[in-house]
């Protein structure tokens, strides 16, 4: 189910709904990830889609980000009030010429969440 907020465009932000935060009691509701898909804004060229698990539970809340011809990526570790600094780095990843996300002036949450980043797949385009 699209997100209600999401736009169609080149970036698209899946955010895990089913994370839970270390500071948070194993029953807590909503859960961490589904509190920082709720601070997802709507941006031009940034599709957002909620998903459940993307394999990174201790390190959640976690987020993965995709282009076409682009590279991919996955952060975690995130808090459920970064989603500014997700849609920031998402659209650095929509405006980069070489479909990699720049280190310089990517949010704090995205350097240090860093979990791992994946190559475009052999012969797509940017
Ligand atoms: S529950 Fe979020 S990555 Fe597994």
């Amino acid at each position: 189910m699209p997100h209600p907020q999401s736009t169609a465009g080149p970036v698209t932000v899946f955010v895990c709904m089913t994370c839970r935060h270390a500071d948070d009691a194993a029953e807590a509701q909503p859960r961490a990830g589904a509190r920082l898909a709720a601070t997802l804004t709507s941006l031009e060229g940034v599709e957002v889609r909620e998903v459940e698990c993307l394999a990174n539970c201790k390190r959640g809340p976690s987020v993965a980000m995709a282009r076409p011809g682009g590279w991919s990526y996955v952060f975690g570790n995130l808090a459920p009030t970064d989603g500014a600094a997700v849609m920031e780095g998402a659209q650095l990843l929509a405006r980069s010429a070489d479909g990699l996300m720049p280190w310089r002036g990517r949010p704090e949450p995205l350097k240090r969440g860093l979990i791992a980043r994946i190559p475009p797949l052999p012969g797509a385009s940017a």
